[in-house]
């Protein structure tokens, strides 16, 4: 089977559209026809050289489609079925996933882009390529681990259940699995892209009070406050004092969604003594940040690390699905622009120059 997709070579930051083989669907795999993928800040961290992978990749993570196709064994879903793929396949054996905790599986293989065997099922002219974080959503088609495929109702698009897929399983996730955010608490959220308008929909789906949003684009500060932010700041030297003024006294909780060392330096400073503050977005590899660890200890204060928001797909996607089918977690809202495959380029740099929430490309 041939499909089109985006391919990432090492060096470069431009994506290349080309036409790939994708193999048929082996034990324990299944075979799905891309209907969306979104185009997320953790794709353009690969593209700008941030972190090392196999190459050349097929990019993309945040996609959903149908089930074309199962391989030999598969049991959780058939050819049909509309499914979120999930960028972290659970490995199901080992000690995390058995205590239900999928999200620091230590079996999957999704980060070394290969299938559990160690494989990789794509090909570029006769030569490997590796699927982005084993899914490599930005492509017609893909075959992923049966893990890795949930099955959704097929009232929720494609566009809507790709975003499901990654911005919003880690932003909603964060705020309902990490912090645990109760209604009436206050929260700051830093960076408001597809991830940080994610975890104000969390944050609004809890009954947060106040929750303020903070990014240097004012088009992102107007999304937050349609999502529920009560609040919004375009940061200077005195985001603290703002943060301070606007909570009396600090926030209870801070969430750190660019991936850049300086504002999740910036975190201790935005909490109340007592609270928590939640790396979300993720930096460059080598790039350590540093604290006032006593003033964190006197303090009383959290740091938390999360991925993709402590989600366990299985679990999480169809209760997500469902909340959008209800209406109360408007994802929709995210997609400020359906693309097509060939214009991701431009995708990428709208993200570079801070606009769009979430370009969406459909199949
Ligand atoms: N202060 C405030 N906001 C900033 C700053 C800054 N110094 N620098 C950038 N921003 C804003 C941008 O304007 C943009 O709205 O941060 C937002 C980043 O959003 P996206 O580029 O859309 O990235 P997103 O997909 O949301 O991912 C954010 O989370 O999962 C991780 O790897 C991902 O590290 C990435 C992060
Ligand atoms: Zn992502």
């Amino acid at each position: 089977m041939r499909a089109q997709a985006a391919v990432h070579f090492e060096g470069s930051s431009e994506l290349q559209i080309r036409e790939i083989e994708v193999a048929e669907p082996g034990p324990g795999t299944v075979l799905v026809k891309l209907g969306a993928s979104g185009v997320c800040g953790s794709d353009r961290h690969v593209l700008d050289g941030d972190w090392q992978l196999p190459s050349p990749t097929v990019m993309g993570h945040e996609g959903a489609g149908e089930v074309v196709a199962i391989g030999e064994g598969v049991i959780d879903v058939e050819p049909g079925d509309h499914v979120i793929l999930s960028w972290f396949y659970p490995c199901r054996r080992c000690t995390a996933c058995l205590s239900g905790r999928a999200y620091v599986c230590t079996g999957s293989r999704s980060e070394e882009c290969v299938l559990p065997d160690g494989t990789t099922p794509l090909a570029l002219d006769g030569e490997p390529v590796y699927p982005y974080l084993t899914a490599g959503t930005m492509s017609e088609y893909a075959v992923v681990p049966e893990s890795a495929a949930i099955k959704v109702p097929k009232e929720v698009p494609y566009d809507v259940a790709s975003l499901i897929g990654c911005s919003i399983a880690t932003g909603v996730g964060t705020v309902v699995n990490d912090a645990e955010v109760d209604a009436g608490e206050s929260a700051v959220v830093v960076g408001a892209g597809g991830v940080g308008l994610s975890i104000i929909m969390g944050l609004q789906l809890v009954g947060a009070n106040p929750i303020i949003a903070v990014d240097l684009n004012e088009d992102k500060l107007s999304a937050a406050r349609e999502l529920g932010a009560t609040h919004t700041i375009v940061p200077g030297p005195d985001l603290a004092a703002q943060v301070a003024e606007i909570t009396g006294g600090g926030a209870e909780y801070a969430f750190e969604a660019i991936g850049r060392v300086q504002t999740i330096e910036s975190l201790p400073g935005l909490i109340a003594p007592g609270g928590t503050a939640i790396i979300v977005g993720l930096p460059p590899a080598d790039a350590p940040v540093s604290f006032d660890a006593l003033a964190l200890a006197e303090t009383g204060k959290r740091l938390l690390g999360t991925n993709y928001g402590s989600t366990v797909p299985g679990r999480d996607f169809p209760k997500l699905a469902a909340l959008y089918l209800a209406g109360r977690l408007p994802v929709d809202k995210l997609i400020s622009e359906r693309i097509q495959l060939s214009e991701v380029n431009e995708a990428f740099d709208a993200m570079r120059r801070g606009e769009r929430a979430r370009s969406v490309i459909v199949f």
